[in-house]
């Protein structure tokens, strides 16, 4: 018999449609947590794309966390083969980010405007997500802890990741067991401390890179240390200059300049060597 119905999926009679006793796609992803997390504190049409476009950032965040620790373990073990994977990975989730502002710029200054007080001093700068990522990647600043004092859980657990070491730490640590000569002060620095670069990292960065073939390893973790700074900064520049498309020079609500003080941490190199090295190849 034919179908009497045109443009129409008829259901397989296998599929499964009871789930009184049994785990839903909604029970195994809790979303009756997650889609009604979203709350606007005013009647503007527009803050529910305020709202998602944070909550889904904070996700993927979440997500480069989670694989920028696994990284760093696995280069602890000496496994770079895993260590690539997800670095690569972290790549990509920032170009998601990165994209995500084009959605954001569609938010006009004027329809914003309307429901900005309410948002009172709550702003992005307040992400342990972003912090931690921050300081997993090497970006060390122990004054950016005090926003986080009234929550125990969250100061100690970036306060641990401030002072363990970062994605390049470690990389600088396999540098001096590969047999390349860096400062042993350098490697037993203060890791709570911003990076500073240093000569004998630069020095052997330029042997890696001038012997690629003896050092592939070392040379390959380096250029996807490059690909991760470089879709950061794009992330950080997006988001610069939607705030100077949507706000202009007005101050954050979080209580700084706001485009000025975004724009110097555009400035903020992970891995400053490895920039510095391709002027002295
Ligand atoms: C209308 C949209 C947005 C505006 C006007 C805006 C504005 C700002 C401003 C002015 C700052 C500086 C701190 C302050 O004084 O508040 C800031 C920081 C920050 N914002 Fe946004 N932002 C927007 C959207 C977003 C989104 C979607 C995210 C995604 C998570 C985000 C994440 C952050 C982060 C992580 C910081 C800290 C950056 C740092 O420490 O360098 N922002 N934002």
């Amino acid at each position: 018999m034919t179908c009497p119905h045109h443009n129409y999926r008829e259901l397989e009679k296998e599929i499964h449609t009871d789930f009184k006793d049994d785990m839903s796609y909604g029970d195994y992803l809790q979303l009756s947590q997650v889609l009604t997390a979203q709350k606007p504190l005013s009647d503007q049409h527009d803050e529910m794309l305020f709202i998602i476009i944070h909550q889904s950032s904070e996700l993927w965040l979440k997500l480069a966390g989670h694989e920028l620790s696994a990284a760093i373990e696995n280069l602890k073990n000496g496994d770079f083969g895993h260590a690539f994977k997800v670095i690569s990975r972290v790549k990509q989730i920032f170009n998601q980010l990165t994209q995500s502002w084009n959605i954001l710029s569609t938010l006009t200054p004027v329809d914003y405007l309307k429901f900005r007080d309410a948002l009172g001093h709550s702003s992005g700068f307040q992400s342990y997500g972003y912090r931690k990522l921050e300081f997993l990647l090497g970006n060390k600043n122990n004054e950016l802890l005090k926003v986080h004092e009234s929550d125990p859980v969250i100061h100690s657990e970036l306060s641990a990741i401030l002072n363990a070491p970062s994605l390049y730490d470690v990389t600088l640590s396999i540098l001096a067991k590969q047999g390349l000569n860096i400062d042993e002060g350098h490697l037993q620095r203060d890791k709570s401390q911003p990076y500073e670069k240093n000569e004998s990292v630069l020095n052997a960065w330029l042997e890696v890179y001038k012997d690629a073939d003896k050092y592939f390893e070392l040379y390959e973790l380096a250029e996807k240390l490059v690909d991760i700074e470089d879709s950061f900064q794009q992330w950080r520049f997006k988001h610069m200059y939607t705030v100077q498309r949507i706000i202009g020079n007005k101050t954050g609500t979080g209580g700084s300049s706001g485009v000025a003080f975004l724009k110097k941490a555009l400035d903020i190199s992970f891995f400053p060597e490895l920039f510095e090295l391709r002027t002295k190849l």
